[in-house]
């Protein structure tokens, strides 16, 4: 984990510039994806697999109806499975273990725990099964082909931004502004990437005392949220209002996505505070309408159809054996390889930019309108 943060930190700056010109770019030769061995292609109609994790956000719930419609719609078999709420990991292992058994081309697998699917990947190798890694990487293994995800550091600087404009915004006094951080689930290898894109951010400013962490928890173990789930992150928010702001002002809350920001948010209200600067992630419905309600301050537009249209792409590319699109070949480094990815570019939205940002989602267009 901490060797992929520093290939990220590392090339970062370097990665943004390539994201912002070209993100179809498409790579070959020495810098490429492919090296040949994809040249034969499998049979048109094959099954392709897709495992998705227990449904933590609803962008995960989008996928699965995206991946069905989409790979049926180009002429493949869809076995798209999700990992129940228990037992997860072991579930999630049974059913790519039985996608390759039951001839699978490809499996696109997003990760309940990307450190823990070693023996079912090199099953897939043996197999001649490609895998792509979709949103979360998979770490510890030679056997994951592509990764296909939003830019995830960019994700975490767009959420540091979004909390010191939100306090400059809303605070109602000049720094230092109170804060505390939420970090996401210790499993999910997109947690620290998170986190440390908007470390990126809002280290500087704590460091010159522009921001300060109350309770003194800015390690990544302290700021963790087990499992993503809401009632984690809304407990711990109780403990620190109890332990930290009983005679203070929380001014800010760095929360990773939406799920966590309205739990963290129904804390605050429990507990008859005002409502500190709350970032999110995801665009989840019920996040959109408190940001328009003046709630939320922020959430992130990581459009699914978008991100599962790029990774059906990617599996006809494979199907027909030809090269396969991948535009950042340095930084997502699994601690075996650095696994070709093909990165998409996330949008930061606020109450002032949600009618731009959701032109094309109608439904989140609707809320905005409705909002007025
Ligand atoms: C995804 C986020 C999501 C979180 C919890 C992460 O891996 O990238 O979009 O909020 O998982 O489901």
């Amino acid at each position: 984990m901490k060797k992929i943060a520093l290939a990220v930190t590392a090339v970062a700056a370097v990665a943004a510039l390539a994201l912002s010109g070209c993100s179809s770019e498409r790579t070959g030769g020495a810098g490429g994806s492919t090296d040949g061995a994809d040249a034969a292609g499998f049979p048109a109609g094959s099954t392709i697999g897709v495992a998705l994790p227990d449904k933590t956000s609803e962008n995960w719930v989008l996928a699965g109806d995206l991946f069905t419609n989409g790979l049926e719609k180009a002429g493949f078999k869809a076995d798209v499975q999700y990992a129940p709420a228990s037992n997860t990991v072991a579930e999630q292992q049974n059913q790519i273990s039985s996608m390759i058994t039951n001839g699978a081309k490809v499996i696109v697998i997003g990760a309940k725990d990307g450190k823990q699917l070693g023996t079912q990947l090199q099953q897939a190798a043996d197999q001649g099964v490609k895998v792509i890694a979709y949103d979360r990487l998979i770490e510890n293994t030679e056997n994951v082909d592509y990764y296909v995800a939003f830019d995830n550091f960019k994700v975490g600087q767009l959420q540091g931004q979004a909390l010191l404009d939100g306090l400059a915004e809303r605070a109602g006094h000049p720094a230092p502004y109170n804060i505390e951080l939420f970090s996401g689930s210790p499993d999910d290898a997109n947690s620290a990437v998170f986190f440390n894109g908007a470390m990126d951010v809002l280290q500087p400013k704590i460091d010159d005392g522009t921001l300060v962490v109350a309770s003194g928890q800015t390690d990544i173990q302290q700021t963790a949220t087990q499992g993503w789930e809401a009632e984690n992150a809304q407990s711990r928010m109780d403990s620190l209002l109890t332990s930290t702001y009983t005679n203070q002002t929380i001014d800010g809350v760095l929360s990773p996505n939406d799920t966590l920001a309205r739990a963290i948010i129904t804390s605050v209200k429990a507990a008859g505070k005002p409502i500190p600067v709350v970032t999110g992630q995801d665009s989840e419905v019920e996040s959109v309408k408190s940001i328009m309600a003046g709630e939320q301050y922020s959430t992130i537009n990581k459009d699914t159809s978008l991100l599962v249209d790029q990774t059906i792409k990617m599996v006809e590319q494979l199907q027909k054996g030809e090269e396969v699109d991948v535009n950042d070949t340095e930084q997502y480094d699994n601690g075996v390889k650095v696994v070709p990815a093909y990165l998409l570019d996330p949008v930061i939205v606020t109450k002032e930019n949600a009618a731009e940002a959701y032109a094309n989602v109608p439904n989140l267009l609707e809320i905005v309108k409705a909002a007025g």
